[in-house]
Formats: C-alpha cells, sequence, structure tokens
C-alpha cells in the first residue's frame, strides 16, 4: 500500500461538505494542521462557532471520507477547534455613552415606540443628555413622532471618517432607520437589507456625551434583537406589553432572551401600556379593556420591577401623529406625563441599583 500523503488527504477531504454552506471543508478552509505518521492521520476543523449543531456529522463524514479514499486503516484524529471572531468591546467602541436602554416587545403594536420617544422625553426632563435611537426596522415611527425626515440627516468627520450626526429635536438626538430608508419600504426590506442599514445605524453614528441612549428595538425576539443586543453596550432592556393575556407569552419570552446567560442583559423592568382607559370627561374613571393588571401581576410572579403603567388615552395616539410627545414640558403635568415620568425615574432606580451590585 502506498504511503499516506497530506495531499491525499486533502483530496479526501475535498468530498466533504458544510452541510450548511453546501461547499467542501477545504474550500471553505476549515481543514487545518494536516499531520500525518505512518497510517496515523490527525488534522484541525476549524468551525465558525464552537457550538456548531452540526460538528460530529461533519467529523464522522471526514473520517469516512479518509477511509473511503485513502486507507480504510487510517486511524483518524480529529481535532475540533473554532477560530476566535475578534468581537470589538461595544463600551470601547462607545466611549461617549453612559448608559443604554433596551426598549423591546415581543409583539408589534403594544406601544413601544410610545414608550421608548416619551421615556426618552422624560430622561431628559430630569437634566440628563438623551439619545433616542429608532431600530425598528420593520416599522420605523421616529421621524413622524418627532416630525423629522432624513434631509436633517449630516454627516461628521472623525478620525478620517465619516459619521451620521443624529438630528436634535426638543433637547433629544435623534436617529432612526427611516432616515436611511423610506420607512414606507422598510416593512418589505429583505433581511440582509434590513440588517445593513442597522448595522450602519449603529456603528456610524457619531454620538457627543450621552447619560442615556434610549432604543426602540424591533418587535420579537429574533437574531436582528441579538445583534442589536451585542453591538450596543447595553446597560438594561424595558419589555413593553398590554394587560392581555395573548401578550404575556411574548414577554416571557422577552425575559427568557435578554436574561440567557449569553445575553446577559439585564431586565430593568416591565411597562404596562394601555393598562385602562380613562376618558377625558371623567378623569377618576378607569375601565380595564384588555384585562386587569395582567402585567402587573406577571411582574410580581417573576420578580422584575413593573416600572409604571400607562393608560390608554386619546392623547397619546394622537400626539404620535402630531410630533408632540405628550411627556414634553407642559404649564400642568397632565396624568400622561406624569405616568411616564414615573416609568422615566423608576428606571433611574433600577440602573442605580445595578450600578450598586
Ligand atoms: N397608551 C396609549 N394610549 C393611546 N394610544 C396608544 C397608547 N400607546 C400606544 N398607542 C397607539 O397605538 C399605536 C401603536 O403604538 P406604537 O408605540 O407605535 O407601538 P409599537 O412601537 O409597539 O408598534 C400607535 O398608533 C400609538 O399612538
Ligand atoms: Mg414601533
Amino acid at each position: 500500500m502506498s504511503k499516506i500523503t497530506t495531499t491525499m488527504i486533502e483530496m479526501a477531504l475535498s468530498h466533504v461538505d458544510d452541510p450548511d454552506l453546501g461547499q467542501s471543508l477545504t474550500q471553505l478552509g476549515m481543514i487545518e494542521n494536516i499531520s500525518v505518521n505512518g497510517l496515523k492521520v490527525s488534522f484541525d476543523l476549524v468551525l465558525t462557532t464552537p457550538a456548531c449543531p452540526m460538528k460530529s456529522k461533519m467529523k464522522e463524514d471526514c473520517i469516512n471520507a479518509i477511509h473511503e479514499y485513502v486507507d480504510r486503516n487510517a486511524e483518524v484524529t480529529v481535532n475540533l477547534t473554532s477560530r476566535k471572531v475578534e468581537e470589538p468591546d461595544p463600551a470601547d467602541m462607545f466611549p461617549n455613552i453612559k448608559h443604554t436602554i433596551l426598549v423591546a416587545s415581543g409583539k408589534g403594536g403594544v406601544g413601544k415606540s410610545t414608550v421608548a420617544v416619551n421615556l426618552a422625553v422624560s430622561l431628559a426632563k430630569t437634566g440628563a443628555k438623551v439619545g433616542l435611537i429608532d431600530a425598528d426596522i420593520y416599522g420605523p415611527s421616529i421621524p413622524i413622532m418627532f416630525n423629522v425626515n432624513h434631509q436633517d440627516i449630516f454627516g461628521e468627520n472623525h478620525d478620517g471618517k465619516t459619521y451620521m450626526v443624529p438630528v436634535e429635536k426638543y433637547g433629544i438626538k435623534l436617529m432612526s432607520v427611516g432616515f436611511l430608508v423610506d420607512p414606507e419600504k422598510a416593512l418589505v426590506w429583505r433581511g440582509p437589507m434590513a440588517s445593513g442599514a442597522l448595522k450602519q445605524l449603529l456603528t456610524e453614528t457619531w454620538w457627543d456625551e450621552i447619560d442615556y441612549l434610549v432604543v426602540d428595538m424591533p418587535p420579537g425576539t429574533g437574531d436582528i434583537q441579538l445583534t442589536i443586543a451585542q453591538t450596543l453596550p447595553v446597560t438594561g432592556a424595558i419589555i413593553v406589553s398590554t394587560p392581555q393575556r395573548v401578550a404575556l407569552a411574548d414577554v416571557v419570552r422577552g425575559v427568557e432572551m435578554f436574561q440567557n446567560p449569553n445575553i446577559g442583559i439585564p431586565v430593568l423592568g416591565f411597562v404596562e401600556n394601555m393598562a385602562y382607559f380613562t376618558p377625558a370627561e371623567l378623569p377618576d374613571n378607569r375601565y380595564y379593556i384588555f384585562g386587569r393588571e395582567g402585567c402587573s401581576k406577571l411582574a410580581k410572579e417573576m420578580d422584575i420591577t413593573l416600572l409604571g403603567q400607562i393608560p390608554l388615552v386619546q392623547s397619546i395616539a394622537e400626539s404620535g401623529d402630531s410630533g408632540k410627545p405628550v411627556a414634553l414640558w407642559s404649564e400642568q403635568p397632565t396624568p400622561e406625563s406624569e405616568a411616564f415620568m414615573e416609568v422615566a425615574q423608576n428606571t433611574i432606580k433600577e440602573i442605580c441599583k445595578l450600578e450598586k451590585k
């Protein structure tokens, strides 16, 4: 029998495909350090991630290929390794941002943007420097809610690179995926386009000193949410829900995503939106249209802080379209502006608690 050579091993392994990518392991550069000593053959199989679910199948395919194409008696050792991807530490990339707060929800339409916008406004009212990112690629709404559009965006040079400068309105620095593309079209983006624009938004915006950066997240608990969570230096997440039972299952999923040990983002608390309806002419009456305190009860069960309850009121819906958030300064505080201020103050408290840990 002829002597086994590294070329023969390479040839044999060129018959093995990565099941996900459909290309051979040799073509993909996943085989390294082949060594041969008599019948003993060993090499590294370099995976994209150590948790690759296909790793045992690929290992087995490699051994079979060598037995088939080279020598049935070869003693094959496959060392599974993975390339360490050097991800930049988000905290180094955003040195000017003190705290980043994700405003998330499992479902769309529960009032995530409404809460994110009015939380940002209320935080700014406490004297903090506030930024707001509209990362909802499925339905960016900050351009309308603040009545600003992409024409207001400028570029600025820093260290030889051009960054986008957030638009400032009501003292808040704003950035939206809606500034990069037509918000009407965002809905029909294909995944890669959407995540490309999002990545640009997250990494190519120049933030000056910011105490609180509020992020209006896309609804759901998938890859896009994870990308955002891992790109920004996140302090914690707020989950918005209505009291409806159908919405609560999504809340639990949201908590699980953030608290997953690989993500490790603290949940600052829940905001129960549309908690009750109060007609303007009967300010003391409360009607529990979506059920009573579903989200508050869940918060207790899960040992998570309820940051506040927001009533369902016409002024909130109207303010979404008028470009003037309800939480803005007014001569008299309104029940709506007070409800959002409570959310802001409780959020600050939760962040302080985290810092003491
Ligand atoms: N508490 C509320 N009272 C009245 N209308 C509300 C309230 N919260 C949200 N809305 C309205 O419900 C719709 C969905 O809210 P939005 O904040 O855009 O949800 P999401 O960002 O979760 O999709 C908007 O038209 C908004 O004005
Ligand atoms: Mg929204």
